[in-house]
């Protein structure tokens, strides 16, 4: 017989039907044994009763978690039994045959109750089990319906995805990077991308005008509740755009986000309100305020743009930095300074952000495209002619084939499911995330590898390998 998921026994009233899953829980009452069946649809409650003896002893060896297929008769439920809990609380099958598949050690947390209160490392090391729970199904299937609807709605509006390279020479945003040693080039490295910044931007020299990618990135910075050392970006970019026209689109894209997939979450505010960063700083005393009129009111959402942000700050060696990235363009009225080199704190950049609830989702600029420009960044960030060409000559190079004017943004995905699942933390809507201290309990990843292995890429460690936690 052809296995059917649970959800469907309510269109099956009266048949004889397979259903394949687990043991969520089991209950005894006296002559009747009781299971609620989980598979990826939900719960559907399961009767032996004496009358089947072979499933009904079979089912007295039941324990959460083992994996089963029961055949049986789909039944209506009485009025007063019906489960209004559950989607398929109208009906039960009343078991004729039972399998186990494959039985079940003792999990080290309960899988059919929430997990948040459960040690962190524990739930990591066991992920696939912590990922049983509902929450978690209910959490990742979500941020797939999310990243489903960025993707449709880019390709709606003529936007290509394009996928680039992992192993790249870095990019600057600000993090340290990843390095991975090179066996075919001794002594060099690769680094994985903090951002697909400068593809994206080679994407439009190249013609796409409309470039998109749920893009994987990696910074080696200290964790926080919303950042992890690998996370996801809706990075996009086009040419020929103002401001404006970045602006424009991602508001109604995101409008459309929560007006179709979350009908039961409010806009605070639509339009988004606008705030220059001088403004926010001065009203707010934060580049990501909180706008909320309620913050106790889990469906308030509140956008808001962050706009005219600085081009460059003091890092904290005293040195002058790009506040966002050295690729972005200045704003007219700024340039007389900036060409001058005066009161270079002052400049501002075409750069904004989207904040949402107090959190940076998004940032974003219209970039530089012509060569001289970027030059003299690179020359105001003290960059000097030979690490110019180092880094970045091929974007120097490639402004000057004809790179028309471009922009572009990149919302963080992680901060959005988060936000939209209220959740308090980005590893919670994450399938495999690291711990606080960028470790993987469950592979143990960072692990040593073998002599040989470092032999292979010409490394060789200078301090004993710390023993592995
Ligand atoms: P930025 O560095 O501001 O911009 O990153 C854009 C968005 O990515 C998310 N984000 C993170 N999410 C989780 N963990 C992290 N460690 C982390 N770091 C960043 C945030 C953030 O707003 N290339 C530019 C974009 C551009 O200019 O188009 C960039 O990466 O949601």
């Amino acid at each position: 017989m052809e296995r059917i998921f649970s959800e469907e026994t309510v269109r099956r009233v009266g048949e004889r039907v397979l259903v394949k899953g687990w043991v969520h829980s089991r209950r005894d009452h006296g002559k009747i044994i009781f299971i609620d069946l989980r598979d990826k649809t939900g719960l559907l409650q399961v009767v032996f009763t004496p009358d089947q003896p072979g499933a009904y002893e079979l089912a007295q060896t039941l324990r959460s978690e083992f994996v089963v297929g029961i055949e049986g008769r789909v039944n209506q439920r009485p009025d007063k039994l019906i489960n209004e809990k559950i989607p398929t609380g109208t009906v039960e099958l009343s078991a004729e045959t039972l399998e186990i598949i494959n039985p079940a050690e003792t999990t080290p947390f309960e899988v059919d109750k929430d997990t948040s209160k459960v040690n962190e490392e524990t739930r990591l090391k066991y992920r696939y089990l912590d990922l049983r729970t509902e929450r978690m199904q209910r959490n990742l299937r979500l941020r797939d319906r999310v990243v489903t609807f960025f993707r449709q709605y880019m390709h709606d509006h003529g936007f290509v995805e394009i996928e680039t390279p992992i192993l790249m020479k870095g990019t600057p945003e600000g993090a340290r990077e990843f390095v991975v040693p090179s066996r075919l080039h001794p002594g060099k490295f690769y680094v994985l991308p903090q951002s697909p910044q400068q593809f994206k931007q080679l994407c439009m020299v190249a013609g796409f005008e409309r470039y998109f990618q749920i893009a994987r990135c990696f910074r080696d910075e200290d964790q926080r509740g919303d950042r992890q050392p690998e996370f996801t970006q809706l990075d996009f970019e086009m040419s020929f755009v103002t401001q404006e026209d970045v602006l424009a689109y991602t508001e109604a894209m995101f409008i459309e986000l929560v007006e179709k997939l979350f009908p039961e979450k409010k806009l605070a505010k639509k339009p988004f309100p606008r705030l220059t960063y001088t403004e926010a700083m001065e009203r707010h005393g934060s580049d990501k305020p909180d706008l909320r009129q309620n913050r106790e009111d889990p469906n308030e959402l509140a956008f808001v743009w962050v706009v005219d942000f600085p081009m460059f700050e003091k890092d904290e060696a005293g040195h002058i930095a790009a506040t966002h990235h050295p690729f972005c363009s200045i704003k007219d009225e700024d340039r007389e300074k900036f060409m001058k080199g005066k009161d270079l704190l002052s400049v501002r950049a075409n750069a904004y952000d989207l904040v949402l609830n107090g959190f940076e989702l998004s940032s974003g600029s219209i970039r530089i495209h012509e060569r001289e420009l970027q030059k003299r960044i690179f020359d105001l960030l003290e960059i000097d002619e030979a690490e110019q060409q180092a880094r970045f000559g091929h974007m120097l190079e490639a402004f000057t084939y004809g790179a028309p004017p471009h922009g572009g943004f990149a919302p963080g995905i992680d901060r959005i499911v988060m936000l939209l699942a209220g959740e308090p933390n980005i590893r919670e809507v994450i399938a495999f995330p690291k711990t606080g201290d960028a470790r993987d309990p469950m592979m143990r990843a960072p692990a040593p590898v073998s002599d040989q292995q470092l032999r292979d890429v010409h490394i060789s460690l200078r301090h004993k390998q710390t023993k592995e936690k």
